[in-house]
């Protein structure tokens, strides 16, 4: 049985780059996959962004790169970075997004800035559009690879506004992130069939919030809505990160992984 689980998880030895991974989760998904015995590109265009954790991730197996998801010659640049280090890519992991920092006011639909639309669309499917452009026809051509692109509950669900009615100035979960995450699904699926017979997997995985030091009534009001009865902690994911990875997913293709405490049951 031992060997048996072995196999079905290997991933020793393979490389997996992670975008946004200098964030509160890509850190975790990069010392994840090190752990798992993996080469791991972090990829991030601040590479020093203090929410995360990637600054004391430290080791030989570890490239990190500095590079703009929404500037193909950026991505170009570090495609050739990783392969001149390692190779190829076996997994890409397209985690990098924009979401509404919590200290933002965000107001109604009517009067959402335009520009923060155009913003959030470059970063969170331009950018998983341009990165599976670069990294993932490398992957097609190789004949081999896992894509995951990372969703949340707002990409399948609208946001529940009542959550945030609490909030002084008025806050509103904002269209422009539950709109780009929902169109990361029909991206995956476009692309599992499109690299069926090229040997790549693609497939989303949707997350719910995590905890992050959010306020009282915030997490009161988030939690109600959770089977569970607790906001996602990061360690949450690392397991659905490791059977997307690997062969333990193999007949899975175009798919959603919800891990959302159960959130979207009701
Ligand atoms: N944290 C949550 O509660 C939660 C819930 C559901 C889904 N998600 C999803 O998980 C993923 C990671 O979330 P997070 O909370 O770690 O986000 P985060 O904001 O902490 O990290 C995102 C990272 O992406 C990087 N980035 C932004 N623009 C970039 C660009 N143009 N090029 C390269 N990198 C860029 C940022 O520098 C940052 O380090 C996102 O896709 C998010 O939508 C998060």
């Amino acid at each position: 049985v031992q060997n048996y689980l072995e196999k079905l998880f290997k991933l020793q030895g393979k490389v997996a780059i992670v975008t946004g991974a200098a964030g509160q989760l890509g850190g975790l998904y990069v010392r994840t996959l090190l752990a798992a015995g993996l080469k791991v590109v972090a990829l991030d265009i601040d590479l020093n962004n203090p929410r995360g954790q990637l600054k004391k991730i430290k080791g030989s197996r570890l490239l990190k790169l500095s590079a703009d998801v929404t500037h193909k010659l950026s991505l170009q640049r570090a495609l050739r970075a990783v392969l001149d280090r390692f190779g190829c890519i076996d997994i890409l992991i397209n985690n990098a997004a924009l979401d509404v920092p919590p200290h933002r006011t965000s107001g109604p639909f009517e009067i959402f800035d335009e520009k923060l639309w155009d913003q959030t669309m470059a970063v969170n499917l331009k950018g998983v559009f341009l990165c599976c452009q670069v990294f993932g026809a490398a992957m097609a051509r190789a004949q081999k690879g896992s894509i995951i692109n990372i969703s949340s509950i707002y990409g399948i669900l609208s946001p529940d506004q009542r959550i945030y009615q609490y909030r002084k100035p008025a806050f509103f979960k904002p269209i422009d992130y539950s709109v780009s995450k929902a169109g990361i699904l029909n991206l995956t699926r476009y692309l599992a069939t499109y690299w069926s017979g090229k040997g790549v997997r693609v497939n989303t995985l949707t997350l719910a919030g995590v905890a992050n030091a959010q306020d009282s009534r915030f997490l009161k009001n988030y939690t109600a809505k959770i089977p569970l009865g607790r906001m996602a902690e990061s360690g949450d994911y690392r397991g659905a990160i490791l059977f997307l990875a690997s062969e333990a997913s193999s007949y899975m293709t175009g798919a959603n992984l919800v891990i959302d405490g159960g959130y979207s049951c009701w």
